[in-house]
């Protein structure tokens, strides 16, 4: 007889059913999952050690299709095929369009996307078209986008799934409970993330308002909230009529989860903050080169946020910090081939290659 086979460490089962019981789903919906959530908290020792507290990256970009929004897409699309809808509409900056159109090919629905035409990262445009989904690149911008996918979805064709969707936010929610879980029973002390469309502030600080009843704790984060300075409608309490950021995945001007974002900001102490392309892009480098962990320009505006508020030294010693990495580096490759050089090639010789290694 040979060694025996272990046991398999932890069976994990997917957002819809790990958390049912809290999702507001009816009783008899279908689980459509691709067994997303339970992310890794990964620590942050280099970011830490510059700052001078105890950092942790929720790397939403390790869902099964590189984003966190497959958190919320397995609540929606449950939920409607629980509803018998035959069809899901978004309007999507890319990472929901991803989302929506591997659910909906999981669950053998068809799907409607509308997006601002090339403003997309190529990854995200390229899950889209392979898992099947109808793409109509339109010459507006995300909120021009939202508003045609909300028209389609009040005559009654389509089920919408972007975070106007409830079941969005109750699937989102579940990342509060994770972090919670993963820092051993405690909500940080502060919580960064970047805010677009702005579900997501307002899922996360749902589920910590949950968890103090859930799970008996008492304190919950501050919620620090970061937005792309030209992309900043919360932050000028204005709309921005033509949002411009390199981070276009929050390329919004009037988001539709606007106050559940100040709410969350409000209740939890916290703020909503801009940052300039400059800093997402050098938080996006420095977690790559330092962290090892490489997420999209998007998701290191709450990293870049924190690093400037550290700066202020606003960051107060020992803190605990939880930074949301919303999507993978992967998705956007255009971007990465900015910021890199590409290597020339060289002859296939060792002593060559080790001259140019320096070795
Ligand atoms: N980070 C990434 C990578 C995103 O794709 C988004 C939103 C956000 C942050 C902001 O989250 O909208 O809940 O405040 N992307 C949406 C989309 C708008 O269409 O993929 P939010």
């Amino acid at each position: 007889m040979g060694p025996a086979i272990p046991e398999p460490r932890a069976v994990w089962r997917g957002v819809v059913e790990t958390f049912r019981e809290r999702l507001g789903l009816p009783a008899d919906a279908p689980a459509v999952t691709l067994l997303e959530g339970n992310t890794p908290l990964i620590p942050a020792p280099s970011i830490a050690a510059r700052i001078g507290a105890d950092v942790h990256l929720k790397f939403e970009g390790m869902n099964p299709t590189g984003s966190f929004k497959d958190r919320g897409m397995c609540v929606a699309v449950s939920g409607a095929l629980a509803a018998g809808s035959k069809a899901l509409v978004c309007a999507s900056t890319g990472n929901t369009s991803a989302s929506a159109a591997a659910y909906a090919a999981r669950a053998g629905l068809r799907c409607g996307v509308v997006i601002p035409d090339g403003q997309i990262a190529l990854g995200k445009l390229a899950q889209a078209l392979i898992h099947g989904a109808t793409v109509i690149p339109i010459d507006g911008n995300f909120d021009d986008a939202l508003g045609i996918v909300r028209g389609l979805a009040a005559r009654g064709d389509a089920t919408l799934v972007n975070s106007v969707n409830p079941l969005r936010i109750e699937g989102q929610k579940t990342v509060a409970f994770e972090i919670i879980e993963q820092l051993g029973g405690r909500a940080p002390d502060i919580h960064c993330l970047p805010v677009g469309n702005a579900g997501n502030i307002t899922a996360a600080w749902l589920g910590y308002t949950e968890a103090t009843e859930l799970y008996g704790i008492d304190a919950r984060p501050r919620m620090w909230g970061a937005q792309a300075a030209g992309a900043a409608p919360i932050v000028r309490g204005e709309r921005v009529e033509r949002p411009q950021t390199i981070a276009t995945a929050i390329r919004i001007g009037n988001p539709a989860s606007w106050q559940g974002a100040v709410d969350a900001r409000d209740a939890s102490g916290g703020t909503i903050e801009a940052v300039t392309d400059a800093e997402i892009l050098a938080a996006y480098r420095l977690l790559a080169s330092t962290e090892g962990v490489f997420c999209e320009p998007a998701s290191a505006a709450g990293v870049a946020l924190l690093l400037k508020k550290a700066e202020a030294g606003e960051v107060p010693a020992g803190a605990v910090v939880v930074a949301t990495l919303t999507g993978h580096g992967l998705k956007d490759p255009d971007r990465v081939v900015q910021e890199i050089e590409l290597p020339d090639s060289a002859s296939a010789d060792l002593e060559v290659v080790a001259a140019r290694l320096g070795l």
